[in-house]
C-alpha cells in the first residue's frame, strides 16, 4: 500500500487529492489548521488516514509536526503540498502581503526543505508543490501572490535540479492550476474555473504520469503560452 501527505488537505484541491488517494485505498496523512475539518476527513474515510493540525507559518514547530507523521508512517511515497492563501490586495495592505509571504514564501519553503531532505534520506520519493499559473508574471490585483508562486515554482524546479545533480531517486512535480472552483478563486471576470474534482483528477493523473510541471486544467496551457509571450504594455492594460 502506498503512503502520501498532504500538507494542506482540508480543503479545495488538497481536500480532493485526499479523497481520491484515499479511493485509491493510499495510506494518507493531512494537515492544516482547522481541526474540525481534519476530523470531518477522518470520520468520513475508512481507511487508514492520519491527520495532523499544522500551521505552516509557526516556522519554530514546523519540522516536528511533519516529523511526526513520518514517524507513524514510517516510508513516504508522496508530498503534496498546497497550503496557500491569497488575497486581492492592489491597494499593497501590508498586513496582507505580510501573510501572504508568511505563508506562501516562508512557510512553503520551510515545508519544501524539510520534505526534501526527509525523501532524500529515505531514498526515494516524489514531491508535488501546488505552485499556480499566476507564477508566470506579476498581477497587479494579488503582487504578493503572484510572486510568492513564482518563489515556489523556482524553489521547486532548483529541488529537481538538485536532484538530478545528485542523482537521487527523487521525483518533482509543479502543478500550475490557472481556476479551480474553491475560496481561492477571487475577482471578477473568471473563466474557465474548474470543479474542484476535475482539477484533482487531472492532478493525479500528472502524478501518475510522474510530470515535471503541468497546467491544470489542460487548456490553461494555452493562457499560460499567451502569458509568457506578451509584452509587459499588454499586462500594464489588464
Ligand atoms: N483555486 C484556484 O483557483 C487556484 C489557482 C492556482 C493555484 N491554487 C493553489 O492551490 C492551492 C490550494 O488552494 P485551494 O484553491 O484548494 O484553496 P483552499 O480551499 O483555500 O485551500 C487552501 C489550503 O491551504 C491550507 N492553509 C492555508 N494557510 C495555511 C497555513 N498557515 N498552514 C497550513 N495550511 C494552510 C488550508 O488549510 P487550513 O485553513 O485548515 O489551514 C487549506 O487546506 C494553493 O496553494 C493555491 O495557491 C489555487
Amino acid at each position: 500500500m502506498q503512503k502520501a501527505i498532504i500538507i494542506g488537505g482540508t480543503s479545495g484541491i488538497g481536500r480532493g487529492l485526499a479523497e481520491i488517494l484515499i479511493e485509491k485505498d493510499w495510506t494518507v496523512a493531512i494537515t492544516g489548521r482547522r481541526t474540525d475539518l481534519l476530523n470531518e476527513i477522518k470520520g468520513n474515510s475508512k481507511n487508514r488516514i492520519l491527520i495532523q493540525e499544522h500551521d505552516i507559518t509557526e516556522i519554530n514547530n514546523s519540522d516536528d509536526k511533519m516529523e511526526s507523521l513520518f514517524s507513524q508512517l514510517k516510508v513516504v511515497d508522496l508530498v503534496i503540498v498546497s497550503s496557500g492563501v491569497s488575497e486581492l490586495n492592489q491597494e499593497l495592505n501590508w498586513e496582507i502581503e505580510n501573510k501572504v509571504i508568511k505563508t506562501n514564501v516562508n512557510g512553503i519553503a520551510k515545508v519544501y526543505e524539510f520534505m526534501f531532505s526527509k525523501l532524500k534520506k529515505q531514498g526515494h520519493g516524489h514531491l508535488v508543490g501546488i505552485s499556480s499559473i499566476a507564477s508566470l508574471r506579476g498581477n497587479r490585483y494579488c503582487p504578493s501572490y503572484s510572486a510568492s508562486k513564482a518563489f515556489q515554482a523556482n524553489y521547486l524546479e532548483a529541488l529537481r535540479c538538485i536532484a538530478k545533480n545528485e542523482k537521487l531517486d527523487l521525483k518533482i512535480t509543479d502543478v500550475q492550476p490557472g481556476l479551480v472552483d474553491t475560496p481561492m478563486a477571487k475577482g471578477e471576470g473568471l473563466f474557465w474555473v474548474a470543479p474542484v474534482k476535475k482539477a484533482s483528477y487531472q492532478i493525479y493523473s500528472a502524478i501518475l504520469k510522474q510530470k515535471k510541471k503541468v497546467y491544470i486544467t489542460k487548456r490553461w496551457r494555452l493562457i499560460a503560452w499567451i502569458m509568457k509571450i506578451a509584452p509587459s504594455w499588454v499586462l500594464e492594460k489588464m
